[in-house]
């Protein structure tokens, strides 16, 4: 397929394979099998790159380790999107100095967002000496190489220049569960909303191809995973640098075609570039989820300008009345800044006002953190710390009402859920997903686990629903069953 982005050359791919055979051969000459230990913070994407770095360590003859006690390599897989964040990240990554007097051959390394920010790099470079190897999100797929080269020389290596970024497809992935998977659809970010560092950290956007997708999701699908989320910064960009007239609502559509039991979600989409027609494909195909994540950010359309959204209020309202017009229970959930720089408290208002209008599922809500090198770092910040705190704090207590009582309309209905886990409460001892996303917490049995079942919800917390089944055990919707009960009447995909 033609495109206007690049695509790692098969060759170069191939090198690297060669590089974890040749690290495999050299870890099996050691009397145990070496261990390593990736930590992920931040977003799924995050979590996607890291089943990638898995992959690529077993590949190259490491056990994959749940802790960091005791492992040969460590890598720390990082996030820039807040201070607090990285902060997070330099006091753990800062640490691991004391594992690395007692074991010098360990390997420690850094990746992902922060290692692509300039300062962070140099600060690593000085002051983390025992930190042996840095690279950012856009070099993932040379990690083989990178660690060779640590592994034989015992040099340090950054790879941290700026990078657009390209696909590199055929790495080996180890997933984390077996019931849910991460399918990355696209990379990258190109808005630049004013205060986000994530468009200098993560290149541009760039596409996957949708064969190569469509058939990932058809051999999850075979192999019995249930959830499917399709992933990408704006997932609504997709397919702008692809050939072929495809955009998102296309794939998702082709997507929910595909034989199988299971449901589709996506994240994140940009408001400015949800459409009417991603909406319809939501209404009318089964197989994907009735929940959307639309990130308003601010309910004041000074502050969106500012923010650099490229809507409006009223534009935002309108596009979740398009989407409600259509699955009038879609779960609705979102991101929001508080103290942006130059918001007043009476802008902060319109968030609020915003919040009871739209009445959210569900709300990630954070404080505004400057980041260095993005445009609203430069702007004047005049608002006391304490007054933000307190605008958030009426927030949070405006949204954990909104929250409860959205929950309280569950109590009472039958949802077919999927039973995903274990509870950690003896009087639940399992854990299950509603179609739209919401939190079960439920007693039965630990056979159900990786089955739908229709469950009673009974009650409710601010944080999740309560219940039980609806009868003691099902058989797997497979046997002729749509897995969405709360859209209504099942709708085949066309
Ligand atoms: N400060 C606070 N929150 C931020 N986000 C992104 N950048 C910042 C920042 N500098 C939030 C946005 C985004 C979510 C992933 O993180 O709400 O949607
Ligand atoms: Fe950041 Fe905006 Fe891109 Fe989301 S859309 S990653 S908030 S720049």
């Amino acid at each position: 397929m033609n495109r206007t982005t690049p695509v790692i050359p098969a060759g170069d791919i191939a090198r690297q394979k060669e590089y974890c055979a040749e690290l495999r051969a050299l870890n099996a000459r050691r009397p145990a099998p070496p261990r390593a230990w990736v930590d992920t913070y931040g977003c799924q994407q995050n979590e996607a790159d890291s089943e990638l770095l898995r992959g690529m360590l077993a590949e190259m003859g490491y056990q994959i380790a749940d802790a960091e006690e005791g492992a040969d390599v460590i890598v720390i897989n990082t996030c820039a999107i807040r201070e607090h964040a990285e902060q997070r990240v330099f006091g753990n990554v800062g640490a691991l100095v004391h594992g690395k007097r007692r074991n010098p051959s360990q390997i420690i390394c850094l990746c992902g967002c922060m290692a692509q920010e300039p300062h962070v790099a140099e600060r690593l470079k000085q002051s983390y000496r025992h930190v042996d190897l840095v690279f950012g999100p856009q070099q993932l797929w040379r990690f083989p190489e990178f660690l060779r080269r640590v592994y034989l020389r015992r040099g340090r290596v950054f790879e941290t220049q700026p990078d657009d970024g390209a696909i590199a497809e055929g790495l080996p992935v180890r997933r984390s569960g077996k019931l849910k998977a991460w399918v990355s659809i696209m990379y990258g970010c190109n808005n630049f909303c004013s205060y986000c560092i994530v468009p200098y950290t993560r290149g541009r956007e760039r596409s996957r191809e949708p064969e190569i997708i469509l058939s990932e999701i058809r051999e999850l699908a075979e192999r019995g995973y249930k959830d499917i989320t399709l992933l990408g910064q704006n997932v609504n960009s997709y397919g702008k640098d692809l050939e072929g007239g495809w955009d998102f609502p296309r794939l998702l559509e082709a997507a929910a075609n595909l034989p199988g039991d299971f449901l589709l979600r996506f994240m994140t989409s940009h408001p400015k570039d949800a459409t009417e027609k991603l909406f319809d494909v939501m209404a009318r195909c089964d197989k994907v989820a009735p929940v959307i994540h639309l990130p308003f950010q601010s309910g004041s359309s000074r502050v969106l300008a500012a923010m650099n959204r490229r809507y409006t209020r009223e534009q935002y309202l309108d596009k979740v009345a398009a989407l409600r017009a259509r699955i009038p229970d879609v779960v609705l959930t979102s991101d929001v800044i508080v103290g942006f720089p130059g918001e007043t408290t009476a802008e902060f208002e319109e968030t609020l006002s915003l919040i009871e209008a739209v009445r959210f599922d569900a709300l990630f809500t954070f404080i505004y953190s400057p980041r260095k090198g993005t445009p609203a770092a430069e702007l004047p910040d005049p608002m006391p710390k304490a007054e933000k705190s307190a605008n958030f704090d009426r927030l949070v207590e405006a949204q954990n009402r909104i929250s409860l009582e959205k929950h309280q309309a569950y109590i009472g209905t039958v949802q077919r859920c999927l039973i995903d886990g274990v509870g950690d409460d003896p009087r639940h001892s399992l854990t299950a997903r509603t179609a739209g996303g919401r939190l079960v917490h439920l007693d039965g049995d630990g056979a159900l686990i990786g089955q739908y079942a229709d469950v009673r919800i009974t009650d409710c917390s601010t944080w999740a629903l309560f219940g039980e089944l609806a009868q003691p055990s099902k058989p797997s919707p497979s046997q002729g069953r749509s897995p969405i009960s709360s859209k209504g009447a099942p709708f085949p995909c066309p």
